[in-house]
């Protein structure tokens, strides 16, 4: 894949990163992620240039945790240096795994053999931090009858409840402990198939019941399930290990538990997430932006909504172009909904580049009931958006709730530089694109939370020739 310019930039700041030795050392690490750093941008000009993408944020935490369904070693390609990832390391690592990661090729081996239990100390280190080790539940307990799961972290975007999650897990015959510093799992008999219908087509409780079935004795069915491609990829690497996964129509997927898996190679998907907030850049700055690595059938709903808002794209063998039409941006309308619809984490950058269409546009966000916590610094920049309570579209779960999920974007409007700070990871993303568009300097600090899932994000504004300073301790 050439990424031209990029490719050797990248690789130029980061040949000095070696491969990661492999650890043999079991004893507790300290996790510290921190979100430090501070972003000085100066914006007002077309961004243009080349940029890669790589394994999705959303999809290979979820992979590292099936590879600790076998024994056997399992290896990951084209994987991106996040910090998600790391995470994920740095916790496999801590209950006995070996990890042997490259961060410039992308490659990751797992190697679960001598996995233990999650002690609480190990738990206590994890709290707070990201979503995924609820996805350990599954793993854990066919290995070993238990598990103590830490509080979740993940970006504040709304309640994230796991109900979905223990109600499945008990289904499967888990007993669950809630305790104030995780939840504690028994299962005495293994764990058995069962039948289940998700209230919601929530992602995570559709990964937490096929990392669990798949080993379970008997037939799960899960029906309202989601079906995003993060799913599909899981269900593809799944399949290699040896699972028994089937795809029902409407959204019913079943699985026959299987004695036990095997290792694995298995390719991530690209972050399409990433690959739409670049394209929004581009458009939002009336640049062009070429996405090496972007998949186009990932992004059919975003492709939709960002031509008829007046951007334009040019699929190419080794990635897609992003900018701007010569007619101009234009004013949509938008409802973000589970796959295929237009997906919830591309609406941040999304509105972002709303604030330049002329006219008035609407988004009506009906996966999270507080997704727009981010407008409000936008507005201090001089973007012209209204936040309402009622549904601004088809009817939806928030709408009797007084939570704040339709937004009115009035453009196009002058945004000029603030001093802002990020508050989750794609709010984060979409303040950088903010400051791209906005006149003058812009202050944006936290941004060590974006480096949670966008890969050497300032070495690519640098490959994008942004002017910009990093002020920070652990940012890349
Ligand atoms: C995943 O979160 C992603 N995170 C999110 O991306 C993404 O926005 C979301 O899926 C939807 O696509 C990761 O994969 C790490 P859900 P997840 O369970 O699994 C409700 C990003 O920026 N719900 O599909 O937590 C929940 O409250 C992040 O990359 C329950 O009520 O999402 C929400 O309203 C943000 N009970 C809705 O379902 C449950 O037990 C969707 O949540 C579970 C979910």
């Amino acid at each position: 894949m050439d990424y031209g310019k990029y490719k050797l930039a990248y690789d130029a700041m980061h040949s000095e990163i070696t491969q990661k030795p492999m650890s043999n050392s079991t004893q507790m690490k300290p996790t510290k992620y921190s979100n430090n750093g501070t972003l000085i941008v100066e914006g007002g000009r077309p961004i243009s240039g080349r940029v890669a993408v790589r394994g999705a944020k959303n999809s290979v935490p979820k992979n590292m945790v099936a590879a600790l369904l076998t024994s056997e070693k399992t290896t990951f390609h084209n994987v991106a240096a996040i910090r998600d990832v790391s995470v994920m390391t740095d916790l496999i690592e801590a209950i006995g795994g070996l990890v042997k990661r490259d961060i410039v090729s992308g490659s990751i081996t797992v190697d679960p053999l001598n996995l233990s239990a999650m002690s609480r100390e190990t738990a206590a280190h994890f709290s707070g931090i990201s979503r995924i080790p609820i996805l350990l539940c599954g793993p854990l307990l066919h290995r070993f009858g238990e598990a103590f799961i830490p509080n979740l972290g993940g970006c504040a975007i709304g309640e994230r409840s796991i109900d979905f999650h223990l109600d499945a897990l008990r289904r499967f015959g888990a007993s669950l402990e809630e305790q104030p510093d995780g939840i504690l799992l028994h299962c005495k008999n293994g764990l058995h198939g069962t039948k289940i219908r998700l209230d919601f087509p929530s992602v995570g409780a559709t990964e937490q019941v096929i990392l669990t079935a798949v080993l379970a004795k008997g037939e799960t069915e899960l029906a309202n399930a989601a079906v995003e491609p993060e799913i599909m990829d899981l269900i593809a690497q799944l399949q290699k290990m040896g699972a028994q996964i089937m795809l029902d129509t409407d959204r019913v997927i079943r699985i026959v538990g299987v004695e036990r898996l095997r290792g694995c190679v298995h390719y991530a998907m690209p972050d399409r997430l990433e690959v739409a907030s670049w394209a929004c850049a581009a458009a939002a700055t009336n640049g062009k932006i070429f996405v090496a690595g972007a998949r186009h059938s990932d992004l059919f709903a975003f492709l939709n909504a960002y031509v008829r808002a007046g951007g334009e794209f040019e699929v190419e063998e080794t990635g897609i172009w992003f900018s701007r039409a010569h007619s101009g941006l234009k004013a949509v309308v938008v409802e973000t909904g589970v796959h295929p619809g237009f997906m919830t984490d591309w609406q941040q950058p999304f509105a972002t580049m709303l604030t330049q269409a002329d006219g008035v546009s609407i988004i009506h966000e009906t996966v999270y009931e507080g997704r727009f916590g981010y407008i409000n610094a936008l507005n201090t920049m001089g973007a012209n958006i209204t936040l309402r309570n009622d549904c601004l579209g088809s009817r939806c779960r928030f709408g009797r709730l007084n939570h704040a999920h339709s937004a009115i974007i009035s453009g196009a409007t002058q945004l000029v530089g603030a001093e802002i700070m990020v508050p989750d990871l794609r709010a984060g993303f979409s303040y950088v694109i903010a400051s791209l568009i906005a006149q003058g300097m812009s202050r944006i600090s936290n941004i060590g939370l974006i480096q949670r899932g966008y890969e050497f994000f300032t070495d690519k504004l640098s490959a994008l020739e942004v002017n910009f300073e990093l002020i920070g301790d652990d940012v890349k």
